[in-house]
């Protein structure tokens, strides 16, 4: 009875679709919110803004803090990127992605027969590029902060201080990891301990490394006592970021990408990452259909987005790098023109094969060790950020003195053209290693507008599955009116051209359904199917209170008030 009582609601919620907003099912709040992967991150970026913050303190607040609440992903010795919308309607993007060292060049990873050599851009020091997260918290304090420095990080320090208690999720994760955490690391290494869930861990040489920056700024990191330590210890590992590449390193303000979809206006992260304008290809490419009537995860709605992904992701590969090093014909590429030109030869009675829009053949790995926090404050601002060190736990290489794990992110980097990362994505020369270049990102941190009023903050981690959970969130709240909750929870499936496969989630997705897309002639991804994504979303309800959608799958969660 209940269940007919539930599959009524949700068919009437189907019925009233264009009309009436889904019900929320997550935490609502009044005034702001932040959505992050631990409960800690997400209270100490609210409680900055309940004392009169605006969302970029509360930016910094919660990446810092996620760097301590959340060492898998969170870091100082990674980087990641920044979209905001401002009340006013200004947009804006800023970047904060690793780099290459200056000693760097094209073939680093390739062996004297020219073949990549296993693990060097993946482990170790030899896989970390040049850090920007603390760059780019500083510059958007310096551009946009309206509290003292001091105010913002004392909360964070003293956290790192007291430490916080080891989730069952944490544990499971530590676990896995550790064996290869020691090997880079040696035994003696924090990490090497066994943690239980209910344990707590206290981080105080973190502490220390954040009152430096507290004490100095961007230079507490970037020079000096932090910077030598930083660089003498990659370079003992067999790494190559210099003391030079630090002082070097600067984030960089971009213009996001902008597209129309509807009557939505979604702004996107831009190259160096990849988000952005992949999603703007999708959405162009769907928009022509009316994907609402096909239903959510129905066979046509799969086809439809599974086609569109698999000719933006080829375009992707080819053409997308750093903009600073390589020309990107955007324009082109984002064109309605070349877009409705792609998807000519779709049609929903047979799969289209990769092998003809391009060829090769990978293996896929989908996984979620970045991490992504929305953010919106009492006066309507609002921020978008994805932060990562690459892999889980990034290259794994952990400074004890300082307290943090080094990214592992020159395996974003195509290592020689047509050999796939971590991710199973091939690239090309765009995205080519040069020193000092940004290796090219698929993290969309998104704005989401609707009648010009803002709508949605989402993103997510994911690694090549990013793109694709970012944007059916969008369309399950705006296609399929889905509450902000529902739309994050809701099963997700990927398709990135190369290898040629729908990936599914576990849940979610019928036999039959998988049946009638084999019979048009699509492959399917057989093996264990991992989550896709870990959404943490906003969205602005129509009274102008907020709904945030904290994924279900991780310890993530919203707080406001
Ligand atoms: O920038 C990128 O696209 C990747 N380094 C993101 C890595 C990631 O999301 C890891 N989690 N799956």
């Amino acid at each position: 009875m209940q269940r007919l009582i539930l599959v009524t609601s949700l068919l009437l919620l189907f019925i009233n679709c264009k009309q009436q907003p889904a019900i929320p099912t997550g935490l609502v709040t009044e005034n702001a919110m932040v959505v992050s992967a631990r409960e800690e991150a997400s209270r100490i970026g609210s409680e900055i803004m309940e004392k009169g913050g605006n969302a970029f303190d509360a930016m910094v607040a919660t990446e810092l803090a996620l760097a301590v609440a959340y060492p898998f992903a969170g870091n100082l010795g990674g980087g990641g990127f920044m979209v905001y919308r401002k009340n006013t309607g200004d947009i804006g993007a800023i970047d904060y992605r690793e780099k290459a060292p200056l000693s760097a060049h094209k073939d680093m990873y390739l062996d004297s027969l020219g073949n990549v050599v296993p693990d060097m851009s993946t482990v170790g020091a030899t896989a970390v590029g040049v850090p920007g997260t603390v760059a780019g918290v500083m510059e958007v304090h310096k551009k946009f902060g309206s509290l003292p420095l001091s105010d913002i990080m004392k909360p964070v320090i003293a956290l790192a201080k007291k430490g916080l208690i080891v989730t069952e999720k944490q544990a499971k994760r530590l676990e896995s990891y550790r064996e290869r955490i020691v090997s880079v690391n040696g035994d003696s290494t924090k990490f090497a301990n066994v943690y239980k869930a209910g344990d707590t861990i206290k981080y105080p040489a973190l502490a220390k490394t954040l009152e430096k920056i507290l004490e100095k700024g961007r230079d507490g990191f970037y020079t000096g006592e932090v910077a030598k330590k930083l660089a003498t210890f990659i370079q003992e590992k067999g790494g190559f970021v210099t003391e030079e590449d630090l002082t070097k390193y600067e984030a960089k303000w971009r213009q996001p990408i902008v597209f129309k979809y509807k009557d939505l206006s979604i702004i996107s992260m831009s190259p160096p990452s990849s988000g952005g304008a992949t999603i703007n290809q999708i959405f162009k490419m769907v928009e022509p259909y009316n994907i609402s009537e096909y239903g959510h995860n129905s066979v046509k709605s799969v086809q439809l987005f599974t086609e569109a992904s698999r000719r933006a992701y080829a375009d992707r590969n080819y053409f997308l790098g750093d903009p600073d090093f390589v020309d990107i014909p955007l324009g082109e590429l984002l064109s309605d023109s070349y877009l409705k030109e792609r998807m000519k030869n779709f049609s929903f009675d047979k799969a289209t094969l990769s092998s003809d829009v391009s060829h090769g053949e990978v293996e896929i790995v989908e996984s979620s060790e970045t991490t992504h926090y929305s953010i919106i404050d009492s006066e309507g601002n609002a921020v978008s950020a994805t932060t990562t060190l690459n892999g889980g736990y990034g290259s794994k290489l952990y400074s004890d003195e300082l307290g943090f794990f080094l990214n592992n992110e020159m395996d974003d980097f195509s290592a020689k053209p047509g050999i796939p990362n971590m991710f199973g994505l091939i690239g090309a020369e765009a995205n080519s290693i040069a020193p000092e270049k940004r290796m090219l990102s698929s993290m969309t941190p998104t704005i989401v507008e609707k009648d010009g009023k803002l709508f949605l903050v989402v993103g997510t981690p994911g690694g090549s599955t990013i793109i694709t959970a970012v944007a059916q969130t969008i369309l399950n709240v705006y296609e399929f009116n889905l509450s902000m909750q529902e739309a994050v929870n809701a099963p997700r499936f990927h398709h990135q051209w190369l290898p040629d496969l729908i990936s599914f989630e576990e849940e979610g997705f019928s036999d039959e359904i998988k049946a009638e897309l084999k019979q048009k002639g699509y492959k399917i991804h057989e093996g264990r199917n991992r989550i896709i994504g870990k959404v943490d979303a906003i969205r602005v309800l129509p009274d102008g209170s907020l709904e945030g959608g904290a994924d279900k799958r991780g310890d993530d969660t919203a707080v406001g008030f």
